[in-house]
């Protein structure tokens, strides 16, 4: 991939910022030691093992595996590719970039996004100038004064209107030479069936603009006035807007969610917009769709370990509804989620417009956990008759199967075994039979499932010795000299570690190695474990560095004269699971080689 902007403007870019900062916005991190500490963005994982080095500029989780620098780190985590990650830090930085040597493909694809979100911002501000002052703005200012919105929630919400009419906005495009292709492709237009031209997605609706966590407009959302159908309109998934991904309020609730280590989730843009006229502002909406992994993860961030989600329903069956929903969901990403289920006939909006914050805040107070909440809800549900226990147990289960936590999950076990008078164990059988058979190709996982992560060991490349030399030519660069005198890279084995250690000998940290540019598996393979050996913590010093070259090169000459089955035993003897594995397969390798070999030469086949 040829690249557009210079070396030394990545290098640049990169030196002016600082990746603590840069993650710590999306993921809380706590000083320890050196480095900094944070649940990983990229699996679910309930102890913190995602680490941050300001030394280093680099990120490792030493759970899955990710790993990489302040580049990589937005290239994951929002989705960016490497220019946007470029361009972004290089804005946040107040670097200025050279717009020569762009490919007319990579500026097409950076420009189609930057060119939707102008016409969002664009599109935003007319909606909003005609709520505010245009004379057709006039029923939309009265339905919001009657459901008691005021002005500066409005504002702090960007509301607008997009007034009566099939084409005003197109009419507006047009006005100003924006084309009407590209207004499709944002969503705000749709072509017409017959005949020529477009019209108005949003029709004599309250827009709300949907906004990511960097305040940008991705999209918008439309309410009509009055009883019509559909209610809410939503502009369809864009370039720039991901449903699973996108929490509607979330850049105006972010500061909040991290200080109170709390967020409320709501379903609607109005209950998100009470909470926070009511000073509640740590509350976001995921707009009537069911919520996802993407949502959990990306709210833990703010939250962090000890954080709170609580899930505010305007029905017990709704809430039953999303409960039994959402409960693998929490449970696999490990956030702490609670049930607040509003009396009869309330959502979130009318209940605070009706009672005010202290009341709803005290109900947030009461609110049960997710597995409480569902078994209370199935005896409620079911009735304590022998049948209904039975259907109790049946219908929380598969739940409780969700619970990778066996803490969690033996907590849960004794509530229920009380509440229904069943026994513990008979509870527990259940729950394995269900996970069983449970959802084999949904992606979900269960507690009795295996770990979906793979160990440490599996994940890096190379033998323990092999991989020491490595972080010791990362960490200790005074040893470099000798590790080429003694031709050290030549005799690593493992072919990842031998890339590293070559591009360290070739130049010291090369931008391509420290993962500024993936290319392919191998790179990205390549990137993550210099990341991981680069945070190693260990204290080096010449005369360990020494010991350590030295003991390699002893092995490899011994073992070059020792015969695989003596290799194998000494692995074993070593533990180094990784070498003895990789001796097993090739003794495998031989004795099929030898059995080909007979069956060709016609000796009789012995083996088995
Ligand atoms: P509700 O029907 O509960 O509406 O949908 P609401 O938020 O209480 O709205 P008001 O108070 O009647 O004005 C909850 C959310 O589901 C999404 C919207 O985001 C809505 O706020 N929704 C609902 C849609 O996207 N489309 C629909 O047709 C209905
Ligand atoms: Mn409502």
């Amino acid at each position: 991939m040829a690249s557009f902007i210079p070396e030394e403007k990545i290098v640049e870019i990169r030196e002016a910022c600082n990746i603590v900062e840069v993650v710590g916005e999306t993921v809380v991190l706590k000083k320890a030691g050196k480095n900094y500490l944070g649940l990983c963005p990229f699996h679910a994982e309930k102890t913190p093992s995602f680490t941050v080095s300001p030394d280093k500029q680099m990120f490792y989780c030493f759970g899955c595996g990710e790993g990489g620098n302040v580049f990589t780190f937005l290239m994951k985590q929002q989705a960016m590719t490497f220019p946007e990650a470029v361009k972004y830090l290089a804005d946040r930085t107040g670097i200025a970039l050279p717009e020569r040597r762009q490919t007319p493909e990579q500026k097409r694809r950076l420009s189609e996004k930057e060119a939707i979100l102008e016409l969002n911002e664009l599109t935003m501000g007319l909606y909003q100038k005609t709520l505010r002052q245009d004379p057709k703005g006039q029923p939309a200012r009265d339905y919001l004064a009657k459901r008691r919105f005021q002005k500066d929630i409005i504002d702090h919400f960007y509301i607008g209107f997009a007034p009566a009419g099939w084409d005003n906005l197109t009419r507006y495009f047009q006005r100003r030479g924006v084309p009407l292709e590209l207004a499709e492709r944002a969503g705000l237009v749709t072509r017409r069936k017959q005949g020529q031209g477009y019209y108005d997605r949003f029709r004599e609706r309250i827009i709300f603009p949907i906004r990511d966590n960097r305040g940008r407009v991705i999209a918008f959302g439309g309410r009509v006035l009055d009883d019509a159908l559909p209610k809410y309109l939503n502009s369809p998934e864009t370039d720039v807007y991901r449903k699973s991904r996108s929490l509607y309020g979330l850049d105006k609730a972010q500061a909040r969610c991290r200080a109170t280590e709390l967020v409320y989730i709501v379903e609607g843009y109005f209950d998100v917009m009470a909470l926070h006229q009511n000073g509640i502002h740590n509350a976001v909406g995921t707009l009537g769709t069911a919520l996802t992994t993407d949502h959990a993860r990306l709210l833990r961030g703010y939250i962090g370990q000890s954080g709170q989600a609580i899930l505010v329903f305007d029905s017990d069956e709704a809430g039953i509804k999303a409960a039994h929903r959402s409960i693998d969901i929490f449970a696999q990403e490990f956030v702490e989620a609670r049930i607040l289920v509003l009396p009869t006939g309330h959502d979130p909006d009318t209940y605070m417009m009706t009672y005010g914050p202290e009341a709803f805040q005290e109900k947030a107070r009461d609110a049960k956990g997710i597995m409480p909440f569902l078994i209370d809800a199935a005896i409620e549900r079911h009735g304590d008759s022998m049948e209904g226990r039975i259907k109790v147990l049946g219908d929380v289960a598969e739940s409780m199967a969700a619970f990778q936590d066996p803490v969690a999950r033996s907590v849960y076990i004794k509530y229920l075994a009380e509440k229904v008078d069943i026994d513990e164990t008979a509870i527990l059988d259940r729950i394995r039979q269900v996970s069983a058979k449970a959802r084999p190709n949904t992606g979900g996982r269960s507690t009795f499932s295996a770990p979906q992560t793979s160990s440490p060991g599996k994940r890096s490349g190379g033998s323990k010795i092999e991989r020491q030399l490595i972080a010791m030519m990362l960490q200790f660069p005074d040893i470099l000299p000798e590790v080429r005198k003694e031709n050290i890279v030549g005799l690593i084995d493992d072919p990842h570690l031998k890339a590293i250690g070559q591009d360290i000998i070739n130049g010291g940290e090369s931008l391509t190695a420290s993962g500024a540019r993936p290319e392919g598996h191998e790179r990205e393979a390549i990137r993550r474990l210099r990341a991981q050996l680069s945070l190693i913590e260990e204290a080096w010093n010449y005369k360990g560095c020494h010991s350590l070259i030295h003991q390699f090169v002893l092995t490899k000459k011994r073992r070059e004269a020792v015969p695989l089955e003596e290799q194998i035993r000494e692995a074993e003897r070593s533990h180094d699971e990784k070498r003895w594995l990789q001796l097993l397969e090739e003794k495998q390798r031989r004795v099929k080689r030898d059995r080909e070999h007979r069956c060709k030469t016609g000796f009789p086949n012995e083996v088995d």
